[in-house]
Formats: C-alpha cells, sequence, structure tokens
C-alpha cells in the first residue's frame, strides 16, 4: 500500500471511491478545483494487490511519466519549495483519498491561513489499518508547511463514531460547536478545529 499526492488521473477514482463510501457527493469540477487549486494537499492510498476484490477503481498508469517529476511550488513567502515526485505506478487500486484545501473565503479573508479538509473515506476492506490516519496527517503536514496553515477545520456527522474517534481521539481536533441541520437529511454536524504544530505533525 503506496501513499502519495493526489493527481488530476485519479479523480474519477477518488468520486468512485466517494460514492461507495459517503452520502456527500461532490461534481467532478470540484474535485478538480481542489487538485488544480492546492495539488499539495490531497492524498490518495492505493494497492498493485489483483487479488482485491472490492469495487476499486484502477488509477491511470498512463500519465506516470508526467508524475514523475519533482513538483515546485511557491509558499507565500517567497521560497520555492520542492515536493517528492508523486509515482503513480499502472495496475494502482485507489483504496483511499483526503481531499483537502485551503479556506479561500473571501468573507474570512481577515482570517490567519486555514485549511479545510472536504472530505475522507477508505474503502471497507483496508479500514481499520490506519490509513485514514496517515493520509490525514499528510494532508494536516502540508499545510502547515507549504500554505502556513495555522489551523484546519472539518465537519462530521454526529453519528459516525469512525470518523469522531479518528479526528477527536487519534488526531486531536476539538469539537468548536454543533450546526444543525448541516447534511441534507437533517443531521447534525460537529465543527471541528485543530491548531496545526510542525513539531507534533513531523
Ligand atoms: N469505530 C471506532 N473507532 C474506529 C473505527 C470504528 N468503526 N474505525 C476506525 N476507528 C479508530 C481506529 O481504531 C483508530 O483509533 P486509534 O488511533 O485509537 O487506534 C482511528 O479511528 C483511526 O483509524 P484508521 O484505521 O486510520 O481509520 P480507517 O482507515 O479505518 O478510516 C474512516 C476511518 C475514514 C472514517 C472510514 O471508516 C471510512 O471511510 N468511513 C466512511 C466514510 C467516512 O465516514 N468518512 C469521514 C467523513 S467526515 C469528512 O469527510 C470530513
Amino acid at each position: 500500500i503506496t501513499i502519495r499526492r493526489a493527481t488530476i488521473g485519479d479523480i474519477i477514482c477518488m468520486q468512485n471511491a466517494n460514492l461507495h463510501n459517503l452520502p456527500e457527493n461532490y461534481m467532478m469540477k470540484y474535485y478538480m478545483y481542489h487538485i488544480l487549486s492546492w495539488p499539495e494537499l490531497s492524498f490518495v492510498a492505493t494497492t498493485t494487490d489483483i487479488t482485491v476484490d472490492e469495487d476499486t477503481c484502477s488509477t491511470d498508469g498512463a500519465s506516470a511519466a508526467d508524475e514523475e517529476e519533482y513538483m515546485t511550488l511557491d509558499d507565500n513567502l517567497g521560497n520555492s519549495i520542492k515536493l517528492d515526485p508523486t509515482y503513480v505506478k499502472p495496475g494502482e487500486k485507489l483504496i483511499g483519498y483526503v481531499l483537502a484545501k485551503m479556506n479561500d473565503d473571501p468573507d474570512q479573508s481577515e482570517e490567519p491561513a486555514n485549511g479545510h479538509i472536504t472530505s475522507l473515506s477508505v474503502m471497507r476492506t483496508f479500514r481499520r489499518m490506519g490509513l485514514a490516519e496517515k493520509l490525514m496527517r499528510q494532508a494536516l503536514f502540508a499545510m502547515r508547511e507549504v500554505n502556513q496553515a495555522t489551523y484546519v477545520s472539518l465537519h462530521v456527522r454526529q453519528s459516525n463514531r469512525a470518523a469522531l474517534h479518528l479526528y477527536r481521539d487519534t488526531l486531536q481536533f476539538e469539537v468548536l460547536s454543533i450546526e444543525k441541520s448541516y447534511y441534507q437529511d437533517g443531521e447534525d454536524a460537529y465543527a471541528m478545529k485543530k491548531v496545526l504544530d510542525l513539531n507534533e505533525l513531523k
């Protein structure tokens, strides 16, 4: 199992996993927006194990050559940051993803830089192996390191015990508030937040 940065070639499989695992689904252009605007923040977990029978989706191995180059980004302080190359292996299957962004709400432009976890999921066969925690830590580290995010936020269903355990107990997010009827079916959300400390995330 490999964890690597997500690329445009992964979007179809990320959407496939999202449709399998969560009721909150997004249009293709919203995935594109994440990957094109913050290519350093979203990650996928993949396997080349061909015996996997769950409805996993094969990533686009054909784009491997393009993705092997180092990605150079400018941080907001005028420094150039070189990210490790993303190796897309032919025959890979996507088994988990984290879709992350920076908060770019113009109404909150006074706020210090902060990140947001839009969506996270791991295919059923591969749960309870620590993959979600690893995906999250990669995204949080990149937010802090590349974008100087001082904190990260997310929403989670009150009934989602697995995700709550991961966020509150494993990753030490705090519950900021309860957003009434946040979800389309009327369920409330916990709005959660974590202050990002590089020493802890390294
Ligand atoms: N019940 C209780 N605790 C759980 C459960 C569970 N069902 N699943 C995982 N945990 C705990 C683990 O024991 C571990 O705790 P530890 O640090 O004390 O050992 C911690 O959560 C992290 O476990 P991982 O193995 O990293 O989590 P996993 O890879 O299984 O993925 C996830 C967790 C993403 C919530 C998965 O169950 C899933 O895909 N669920 C469906 C989609 C979903 O709910 N996504 C989150 C929605 S919120 C959002 O997207 C912002």
